[in-house]
């Protein structure tokens, strides 16, 4: 599983911030809000995970931070793309990365305490993969019901673009979004269209999030497997071709195999 180390951390909390400093107005009253926002929540948010499972996406300390700035990029070349197509953008850019911005917020927990905690049924960690579960000590509450509900609370207010894209940013995957999104009266259809570039730009960057694991995973197999079977061909090396370990050892491989265990094994010295 994915790892980022505490300047990693710092560096994505950092750029998050930034995106905010950039999108909205110097001294306005959306951003001294979400400035205080991310304030009050920065300890829970920049440590949080995107998701509780391994199969999921970003499952990692740092997860939450790192997939929100992934959908921020995504959904603008998202909405690039939406136009190039021919699509009529009715949002502005500041309503599209302010919903990529909040779409997961509710994540991070309300007011208290956080969203995810770590799993420890031992069972469930390993056989399902549940690094995290959802804590149930904090009212029960949709992701993006709990985010409105956190912007609400700092006093940010949303436009109605923006509602409804933190809203729907499940798409189709959450069937309480069929009322608004499987509509064959066109009176009652959305009238703009940022839900559908928000759940198409948080579904790429969560599929490719899932790339991004399952590739490194195997990856991390084929390295482990390889620096095994070096050992192993070492080993060989060191005995005679009957089997039997050489009485005087050579010092080389001596040395390559003392090297290739600590590579694989760390030095425990
Ligand atoms: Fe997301």
């Amino acid at each position: 599983m994915k790892q980022l180390s505490e300047t990693q951390l710092q560096e994505n909390w950092d750029k998050l911030i930034q995106v905010i400093k950039d999108t909205f107005e110097d001294g306005s009253e959306r951003r001294e809000n979400l400035l205080r926002m991310y304030h009050d929540l920065e300890n829970r948010m920049i440590m949080a995970p995107a998701s509780g499972k391994e199969e999921y996406h970003y499952c990692h300390v740092g997860g939450y931070v790192e997939h929100v700035l992934h959908v921020v990029d995504t959904a603008r070349k998202m909405s690039d793309t939406y136009e190039a197509a021919g699509g009529h953008k009715n949002w502005t850019d500041e309503e599209l990365v302010f919903s990529a911005l909040h779409h997961d917020l509710g994540k991070v927990g309300d007011l208290n305490d956080e969203y995810y905690v770590p799993q420890d049924n031992d069972w469930r960690r390993k056989t399902l993969g549940e690094v995290y579960t959802s804590n149930t000590d904090i009212p029960n509450m949709r992701v993006p019901d709990r985010a409105l509900f956190l912007l609400q609370h700092f006093g940010v207010k949303c436009s109605v673009n923006e509602t409804l894209a933190i809203k729907l940013a499940d798409g189709l995957y959450d069937e309480a979004n069929a009322y608004y999104m499987k509509v064959f009266d066109a009176k009652r259809s959305l009238k703009n269209h940022l839900p559908y570039i928000l759940h198409w730009a948080d579904h790429m960057a969560t599929t490719v999030e899932f790339d991004e694991w399952k590739l490194g995973d195997e990856d991390e197999k084929e390295e482990m497997e390889s620096k095994i079977e070096n050992i192993k061909n070492v080993t060989v090396a060191k005995q005679d071709q009957n089997g039997v370990s050489q009485e005087h050892e050579d010092p080389v491989l001596e040395n390559k195999h003392k090297d290739l265990f600590d590579e694989l094994f760390g030095d425990k010295s």
